[in-house]
C-alpha cells in the first residue's frame, strides 16, 4: 500500500482524530455484534502507545437521513469499546461545533472520546467541505480506520483528509493488502465464488475477476439469473428479467471460466417448513416452486475446482442460508475453504452476508481474512479506487 500509516508518523501529545466504523447492529439498545469494534482496537491500542494529547474517534451508524434520530446513536458502543480497549471512553452528544470541542478539551491527557454519529448531519454525506473543516478542527491529525466506510466520499471518510495530515489505520492496511493482493498478484490457481441474490449488483466484480481468476464458481441467486438466460426454466426462483442480455453477455465471454451449479435444492414455499426437493439443474425448476440452495453435486463440483486452489476469494452465500434447510451449499463451501486455507491457500471472505456465513459456520478464525466491508470488499473487487483511502497521504 502506498498511503502512510500510524507507523509513518508522530503521534505523541497530539490529537488525533479516528474515522472507524462503528456502523455495528444494535438490539434493545445493545451492540449485537462487536466484530467491527474488535477490529479497531489493535489501531487504537498501537495510537495509544505513542502517546497522543487525545484520541476522538467518529463513525456513522445506519442511516437516519440526515437527522438527530436516537435509535441511531452511537452511544452503545462505549462500554463495548471501553472493555475492549481497557480505558475510559468518554461521549460526546455532537461530532461538531462546542459541544464537540468541549468535549476534546475536557479530555485527560491521553483520553478516548467518542463522537454521536455523523450522519446526524445532512452536511456529512454531501461531504460538505465546511463540515469537514470543522471536524478537522477536533484533531491535529487524522487517521482513517473505516475500511467499511472507505467507498463513501463522506466528509468524515475523505473531506476531512484535505484539511489534516491523514494516514491510514493498521485495519485499512490489512483490508487492502489482502483484498489487492489477492486480486492483483495471486498465487494461482485463484479461484472467485460469488453468489447473492443479485446479479445487477455483482456485473463489475464478474467483469473485472474474468480477466484476474483462473475459475469463477457461481452460487446464490445470481445463478438462477445465469441460468435463466440459457433458456432454462426456473420456475418461482428469483430471476432479474432485466438482466438476462447483461448474463448472456458475461456467458459468452467467459467460456469455461465461469462455472455454474449443476443441481439446485428446490423449495415449494419461501419458507423454513417447505417441501423441498433436489433437480438437475438442466432439467430446470418447476412452475410453483424455486431454488434456494445449490445442491451435493454441485458443492463436489466447487469442491474439484478449488481442490488446488492457492487463491480463493468469496463473495456472496451460496443460498438462503438464514434458513437451516437451505444452508447447507453455503456452509459445505466454508467448509471446503477452511480446509484449503489449512493446506497453505490464502482463503478471503468479503463482508456482509460472506462473513455473517463464515461466522455461523464458525469457521471465521479458520479463513486467511475476513473483510469488515461489505460494499467496501465489493468495489476493491470491481477494481475501483476507494475514495477514503485515495485522500489519505502517500508515502
Ligand atoms: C457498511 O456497513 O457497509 C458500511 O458501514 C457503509 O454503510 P453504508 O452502506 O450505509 O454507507
Amino acid at each position: 500500500m502506498n498511503k502512510k500509516t500510524i507507523r509513518d508518523v508522530d503521534l505523541k501529545g497530539k490529537r488525533v482524530l479516528v474515522r472507524v466504523d462503528f456502523n455495528v447492529p444494535l438490539k434493545d439498545g445493545k451492540v449485537a455484534d462487536d466484530t467491527r469494534i474488535e477490529a479497531a482496537i489493535p489501531t487504537l491500542k498501537a495510537i495509544l502507545e505513542q502517546h497522543p494529547r487525545a484520541v476522538i474517534l467518529m463513525s456513522h451508524l445506519g442511516r437516519p437521513k440526515g437527522e438527530r434520530k436516537p435509535e441511531f446513536s452511537l452511544r452503545p458502543v462505549v462500554p463495548v469499546l471501553a472493555e475492549k480497549l481497557g480505558v475510559d471512553v468518554a461521549f460526546a452528544e455532537d461530532c461538531v461545533g462546542e459541544v464537540a470541542e468541549q468535549a476534546v478539551a475536557a479530555l485527560p491527557e491521553g483520553g478516548v472520546l467518542l463522537l454521536e454519529n455523523t450522519r446526524f448531519h445532512p452536511e456529512e454525506r454531501k461531504n460538505d467541505p465546511e463540515f469537514a473543516r470543522q471536524l478537522a478542527k477536533l484533531g491535529d491529525i487524522y487517521v482513517n480506520d473505516a475500511f467499511g466506510s472507505a467507498h463513501r466520499a463522506h466528509a468524515s471518510t475523505e473531506g476531512v483528509a484535505h484539511y489534516l495530515p491523514a494516514v491510514a489505520g493498521l485495519l485499512m492496511e490489512k483490508e487492502i493488502e489482502f483484498l489487492s493482493n489477492a486480486i492483483e498478484s495471486p498465487r494461482r490457481p485463484f479461484v472467485a465464488i460469488l453468489g447473492g441474490a443479485k446479479i445487477s449488483d455483482k456485473i463489475g466484480v464478474i467483469e473485472n475477476l474474468l480477466n484476474k481468476a483462473d475459475r469463477i464458481l457461481i452460487g446464490g441467486g445470481m445463478a438462477n439469473t445465469f441460468a435463466a438466460a440459457q433458456g432454462i426454466p426456473m420456475g418461482d426462483s428469483l430471476v432479474e428479467a432485466d438482466a438476462l442480455e447483461t448474463a448472456k453477455s458475461i456467458l459468452s465471454k467467459a467460456g469455461d471460466k465461469l462455472v455454474l451449479p449443476v443441481d439446485l435444492v428446490i423449495a415449494d414455499t419461501f419458507d423454513e417448513n417447505a417441501n423441498t426437493k433436489v433437480v438437475p439443474l438442466k432439467e430446470g425448476v418447476p412452475e410453483g416452486w424455486r431454488a434456494l440452495d445449490i445442491g451435493a453435486e454441485t458443492v463436489e463440483l466447487f469442491k474439484k475446482h478449488l481442490a488446488e486452489a492457492m487463491t480463493v476469494v468469496w463473495n456472496g452465500p451460496m443460498g438462503v442460508f438464514e434458513m437451516a434447510p437451505f444452508a447447507k451449499g453455503t456452509f459445505a463451501i466454508a467448509e471446503v475453504l477452511a480446509g484449503r486455507a489449512a493446506e497453505g491457500a490464502t482463503v478471503i471472505i468479503g463482508g456482509g452476508d460472506s462473513a455473517s456465513a463464515i461466522k455461523q459456520a464458525g469457521l471465521a478464525d479458520k479463513v486467511t481474512h475476513v473483510s469488515t466491508g461489505g460494499g467496501a470488499s465489493l468495489e476493491m473487487l470491481e477494481g475501483k479506487v476507494l475514495p477514503g483511502l485515495a485522500a489519505l497521504d502517500d508515502k
